[in-house]
């Protein structure tokens, strides 16, 4: 029987709540398509940095390395400073580990209330993939003469031939594989930042004769999210970069429904790769059994179609439908319906079939 090395990282806040939902769709899943989890769980986050001082110990990233996944629940922390927990352990992961891809599919599922005035599921199913290890994320630049009136501040986006090249391939190929509409939109900005997106766009139009099947297009970034509110049954999937991928990310994810519905994937596809539900810890509902598990339970779902276990990855989609079609008040925590539990447990008994 197959077995797949799982690090389960809860993190903080309701992290940790909305992991043991995931991992009861992820136990349903494996009893009924025949493979096995051996999951081992690591104490990353804000808690742990408090109580340590230490916000990653020093052999995370070598330990991390062993497993097949890593799967996320979420990292942030009131009591700590902003940008502390965030570079320290998901940018530091996403960096050493070489997840060069951040894929975050935008889909309105039935029964969820979209916010753009007569939109809804079959126009909202689109795929960011965004590039996740370069851009201005790289922290490259500096200050000088801090808090003078002389201060300078570079904060520099790195592109790389090499980076640039992987990501629009990785996006050819998933366009291909999700055999939708089959049509790729590179997301920049050619007419002002002329140095980087050119080396973007040449790049994407050289290896579009690779995929003679995919069409392509392009869309500049203030544009792109005019459309994704007036059209977003335009798109099938669309490749940019980091900065710009984080930014119309979360204007899809609100589209399909807000941060309850919205999960990702942080892929190196010849290494560990690390799954997500994109909200935060959202520490205010913390242990009242109230947040919204799909996220995180559709996260363990793309996690096991990158597994290669796609039946058992479209399942846990379909009963994530089943219920917000016919049983999920709202996506909002607090206001779902039912509690967190509750959720996990139908999606888990769904799962089971
Ligand atoms: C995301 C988040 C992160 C990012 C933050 C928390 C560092 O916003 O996953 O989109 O900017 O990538
Ligand atoms: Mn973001």
């Amino acid at each position: 029987m197959k077995t797949y090395k799982i690090a389960v990282v809860p993190g903080d806040g309701t992290g940790p709540e909305v992991v043991a939902e995931g991992r009861k769709a992820l136990d349903a899943a494996a009893a009924r398509f025949g493979f096995k989890m051996d999951l081992t769980e690591f104490d990353f986050g804000g808690a742990r940095y408090l109580r340590t001082g230490e916000v990653l110990p020093e052999t995370a990233v070598s330990d991390l390395r062993g497993f097949d996944v890593i799967y996320l629940g979420a990292i942030g922390h009131p009591d700590v400073k902003p940008g502390i927990l965030e570079k320290g352990i998901l940018l530091k992961l996403r960096f050493e580990l070489d997840q060069y891809i951040n894929l975050r599919p935008v889909k309105l599922y039935p029964g969820v209330e979209c916010p753009l005035k007569d939109k809804g599921p079959e126009h909202i199913d689109f795929v960011v993939v965004r590039e996740n290890t370069e851009g201005l994320y790289v922290g490259a630049g500096g200050v000088l003469k801090k808090g003078t009136p002389d201060e300078v501040a570079i904060q520099e986006s790195i592109n790389t031939r090499k980076g640039v090249e992987r990501c629009i391939r990785y996006a050819y190929e998933y366009c291909q594989r999700r055999n939708k509409r089959k049509e790729l939109t590179l997301c920049g900005k050619t007419n002002v930042l002329t140095f980087a997106w050119d080396l973007w766009e040449r790049t994407f139009n050289e290896l579009a004769p690779e995929y003679p099947d995919i069409k392509t297009a392009y869309a500049h970034v203030d544009a792109i999210t005019m459309w994704f509110v007036k059209n977003p049954e335009w798109f099938d999937v669309i490749v940019t970069d980091n900065m710009f991928g984080d930014i119309i990310t979360d204007l899809g994810a609100m589209s399909q429904g807000g941060m309850g519905i919205a999960a990702g994937g942080n892929i190196n596809p010849e290494g560990v790769s690390m799954f997500e539900p994109i909200g935060g810890s959202a520490p205010k509902y913390t242990g009242q059994n109230k947040i919204n598990p799909l996220a995180a339970i559709s996260a363990a779902g793309m996690m096991l179609d990158h597994l290669g276990e796609q039946e058992a990855g479209a399942v846990i989609e379909s009963a994530v439908m089943e219920i917000t079609a016919n049983h999920l008040k709202s996506l909002a925590a607090g206001n779902m319906g039912m509690t967190t539990t509750e959720a996990g447990d139908m999606v888990a008994r769904l799962v089971a079939g």
